[in-house]
Formats: structure tokens, C-alpha cells, sequence
């Protein structure tokens, strides 16, 4: 598999997941534009991989984030060929304990920026036969008492997902990886205390047929595959699960 020479826009870049994405990406020869909220993850990446690597530190979910970050894709690499979005936000309580403006947040980050940022770089990955893939979840197909507005924010991304495919056909490909539980700094900033995070950790290991969490690299390989058109130019519109089982 290459990706030689394509330029790729990752949100969420730096940490957990999306770092698994970006480190794929850059051994198999792409140009990142890794996106974050906090400058110094970002220099991080950038100090250890050089100029393969542009940076934003950016909120996706601030007004004129995306064209912003299509500007510095464009400056760095002169085009995009694809865009990954992999920047979430995860606030775990039952219904009536939850502030509503908690939904908003992760509706605002979770679902509006990646269709935001993804209508903002459409002409460029029009015009490259471009690809999206969205950092979706598991939890947007289960059922998931206590993290029910997180789950709806992952369904709509999947809709979204199926959706686009449809319509951006056949210039660009849209598909969603569905991570199962990974072990991310995500889990330490969910808003549940420390006794209830080791419960649904627990949980969700007895219900993980592999018996252990994924690995960011386990995602990050799944997305590098999506992108690259020799393997997956006739996939678009799909939900791959990445979940040790968990949906099975
Ligand atoms: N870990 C899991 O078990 C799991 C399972 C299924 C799906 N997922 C999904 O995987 C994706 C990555 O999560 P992760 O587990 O890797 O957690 P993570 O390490 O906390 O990653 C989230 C990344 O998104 C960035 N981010 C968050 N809000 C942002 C914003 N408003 N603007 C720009 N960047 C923002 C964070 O960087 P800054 O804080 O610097 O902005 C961070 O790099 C998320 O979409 C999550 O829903 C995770």
C-alpha cells in the first residue's frame, strides 16, 4: 500500500486514535495536516516527523475552522486528497443527570465539523478523486444506557456517512471505521469519576469477544487501507466495525 504523494487532513491528530491514523499515514508516504486544539501535541508531532507534517491548532467546532484548515492543507501540500475526521468529544451520564448543552457540544464537534470541514474541502477532493472516512463508533449501532447522547452523535455520523457516499458518488468516497473500545487519553475525560470509569471498562471488556482493548494502530491501519484507491476504490458508504467482536 502507498499513499505517496496525497496530502491528508486529520483531526484530533496528536493523541490516541488519530495519532495511530497519522503515524500510518506517514509510513506509507502521505502529507499530514494534523489539527488539534492544543499547540504543543502538535510541535510534538511535527518536531518527530518533520515536513511531512503541517499543524493547526484549532477547535473544529469555531466558526471558520474549516476553511481554515483547508487554507493550511492547501498552503502546505497544494491540494487534499483526503480528509479524516477523527476529533470526537465524549461526555458519558444518564438522561437526567446530563446538562443539555452537553449534547449540543458534542453535536457541535462530533457531527457538524466533520460535514463542515468536509463541504469546505469538497472542490479539492473533487477534483483528486478524493476520499473521507469518519472516526465513527460502536456506540453509534449499540445501545448504550448512560451514553446515549454520545451514541446519537455516532448514529448521526453513520448517516451521514451513508448518506454522502450517495451523494458526493462517484467523484468521492465516503466510508466510517467504527472503533470498539481502545485505550485513548479519551477515557480519562468522559465525566464519569474514577470507580465508574472501571466499571464500564470492565463492562465493555467481558463484552469484547477479543478478550482486550484495540490498539490506536489497529484504527489507524483500517483508515490508511480506506484511503488508499488500489485497495479500496470500489468501497464507499461503509460502517467497518473495528471492535475485537463487540458488534458481532
Ligand atoms: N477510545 C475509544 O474507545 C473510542 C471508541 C470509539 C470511537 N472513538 C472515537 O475516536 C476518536 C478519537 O478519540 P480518542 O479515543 O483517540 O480520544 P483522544 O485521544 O481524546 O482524541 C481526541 C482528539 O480530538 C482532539 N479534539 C477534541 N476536541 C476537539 C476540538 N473541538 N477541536 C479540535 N480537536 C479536538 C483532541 O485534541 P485536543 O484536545 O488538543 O483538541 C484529541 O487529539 C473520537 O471521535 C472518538 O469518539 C474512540
Amino acid at each position: 500500500m502507498t499513499l505517496a504523494g496525497k496530502s491528508v487532513v486529520v483531526t484530533g491528530a496528536a493523541t490516541g486514535i488519530g495519532r495511530g491514523i497519522t503515524e500510518c499515514l506517514l509510513k506509507a508516504g502521505a502529507g499530514v495536516t494534523a489539527v488539534g486544539r492544543r499547540e504543543e501535541a502538535l510541535r510534538d508531532l511535527a518536531d518527530r516527523y518533520g515536513p511531512a507534517v503541517a499543524w493547526l491548532a484549532q477547535d473544529v467546532g469555531a466558526p471558520g475552522a474549516a476553511e481554515r484548515i483547508v487554507a493550511t492543507a492547501t498552503d502546505r501540500f497544494g491540494r487534499i486528497d483526503a480528509v479524516v475526521n477523527n476529533a470526537g468529544l465524549a461526555r458519558f451520564g444518564r438522561l437526567d443527570e446530563t446538562d443539555p448543552a452537553l449534547f449540543d457540544a458534542m453535536f457541535a464537534v462530533n457531527v457538524r465539523a466533520p460535514a463542515e470541514l468536509t463541504r469546505r474541502a469538497l472542490p479539492q477532493l473533487r477534483a483528486h478523486r478524493g476520499s473521507v472516512v469518519n472516526i465513527s463508533s460502536v456506540g453509534g449501532v449499540v445501545s448504550m444506557p448512560g451514553r446515549a447522547f454520545y451514541g446519537a452523535t455516532k448514529a448521526a455520523v453513520n448517516s451521514l456517512t451513508r448518506s454522502l457516499a450517495r451523494e458526493l458518488a462517484p467523484d468521492v468516497r465516503v466510508n466510517a471505521v467504527l472503533p470498539g473500545p481502545v485505550d485513548t487519553p479519551m477515557w480519562s475525560e468522559t465525566g464519569l469519576d474514577e470507580a465508574d470509569t472501571e466499571q464500564l471498562r470492565t463492562d465493555l471488556l467481558a463484552s469484547t469477544p477479543m478478550g482486550r482493548f484495540g490498539e490506536d494502530t489497529e484504527i489507524g491501519r483500517w483508515v490508511c487501507l480506506l484511503l488508499d484507491t488500489e485497495t479500496s476504490g470500489w468501497v464507499t458508504g461503509a460502517l467497518i466495525p473495528v471492535d475485537g467482536g463487540r458488534t458481532a
